[in-house]
């Protein structure tokens, strides 16, 4: 494995942000993985793992060194003549797994199709769609103790799992990275989830009444391609802000000015789709220099010429916190990683 200098990481990063690494590495084993940290640990550098690079804004050159993990492979091992369990490495690229699954007819990820990055990072934000996220189907994941060199393991109560949360973002950020993960998915009988409205809508026009996990994905991936852009042709991490949490009190308040805000009542908290309030402030398609919100979904931000840099593109998420604040006294959290 070599470690390469001054190298670009704009075709690492969705957002295809024209940054560079001082110092970067490839590695494609553990053994791979523990030499870089070592490296790392030896020059006294700051080390950044990469996965897909779908979920990160760079807003400067990275002074350490990043590590790019491309560990691949997956495996299966069947536990009774209904379930299996999946593991896939890291580097697996997500929607290339869930289509694996799928032409193995394994049920539970279907839901998440053509979802951007790889399996490494799906935990850390448990990503979700359309009613399904992965803490639904996740068992276990390996990960590599960064202090110890030792392989651990997290199973599920113990990733801590919540909306676009888990303890790889809070408590053990930085302190591990993951390897592998796995996933226990149905072999038949599946259960197919199209409560989400979107995907019976999607079904309908089809015309498919009895749904299989292909027809789910297909449908997935039709209302996706539909209206998030592809970041190979418009740079974008997806959705830039978590959806808010508001209590019910507040909520019972900005009602009163706005009675037609969408709202998903959950117990005393109110969660208020981020899109529609970044919309409202009129924000949705609106360009400033290289930055816009995307015409179709206000939620994902994209750098609309190829050529913004992660300071406008944050600059720009800056101003839509501060419009949604000023008019409904809601703060929006960024959902992607700022480095
Ligand atoms: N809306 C607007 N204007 C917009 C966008 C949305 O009014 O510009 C309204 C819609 O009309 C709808 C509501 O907001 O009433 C929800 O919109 P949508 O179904 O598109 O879902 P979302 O809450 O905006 C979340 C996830 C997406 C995921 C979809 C589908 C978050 C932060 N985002 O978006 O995840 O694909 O649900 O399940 O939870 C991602 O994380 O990168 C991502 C794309």
């Amino acid at each position: 494995m070599k470690i390469q200098e001054k190298y670009s990481l704009k075709n690492l990063n969705t957002f295809g942000v024209d940054v560079s690494a001082k110092y970067f590495a490839e590695v494609k084993d553990v053994d791979d993985l523990k030499y870089a940290i070592e490296f790392a640990k030896i020059n006294h550098f700051e080390i950044l793992f990469l996965g897909g690079g779908s979920n990160i804004l760079f807003t400067e050159d990275f002074g350490g060194l990043v590590i790019k993990l491309n560990l691949k492979g997956i495996s299966e091992e069947f536990l009774n003549e209904n379930e299996v369990l999946v593991t896939a490495k890291a580097g697996e690229n997500w929607h290339e797994f869930v289509q694996f699954c799928l032409s193995e007819n394994y049920g539970g990820l279907e839901n998440l199709s053509l979802i951007p990055g790889n399996v490494g990072t799906s935990p850390m934000q448990n990503i979700g769609a359309y009613g399904t996220e992965i803490k639904d189907t996740f068992v276990k994941c390996k990960v590599l103790n960064i202090q110890t060199l030792e392989i651990e393991e997290f199973n599920k109560e113990e990733c801590g799992f919540g909306y676009r949360d888990s303890i790889f973002k809070g408590e053990v950020r930085g302190k591990c990275v993951i390897l592998e993960v796995t996933f226990k998915l149905s072999t038949k009988n599946h259960q197919i989830k199209t409560e989400y409205g979107a995907i019976k809508n999607e079904l309908d026009k089809l015309g498919i009444e009895n749904p299989t996990i292909q027809d789910v994905s297909r449908a997935v991936i039709s209302i996706r391609q539909s209206k998030l852009p592809d970041p190979q042709i418009l740079g974008n991490a997806g959705s830039f802000f978590k959806n808010p949490t508001i209590p019910l009190q507040q909520f019972t308040e900005v009602q009163n000015s706005y009675p037609q805000m969408p709202n998903y009542p959950n117990g005393e908290m109110v969660k208020i789709p981020a899109g529609w309030l970044i919309e409202q402030c009129g924000w949705k398609g609106k360009q400033v220099g290289n930055v816009a919100s995307h015409e179709l979904q206000a939620l994902v931000i994209v750098n609309k010429t190829g050529n913004a840099t992660g300071k406008e593109i944050y600059d720009f998420s800056t101003m839509i916190i501060e419009s949604v604040k000023d008019k409904f006294g809601i703060g929006l959290e960024r959902e992607v990683n700022i480095v």
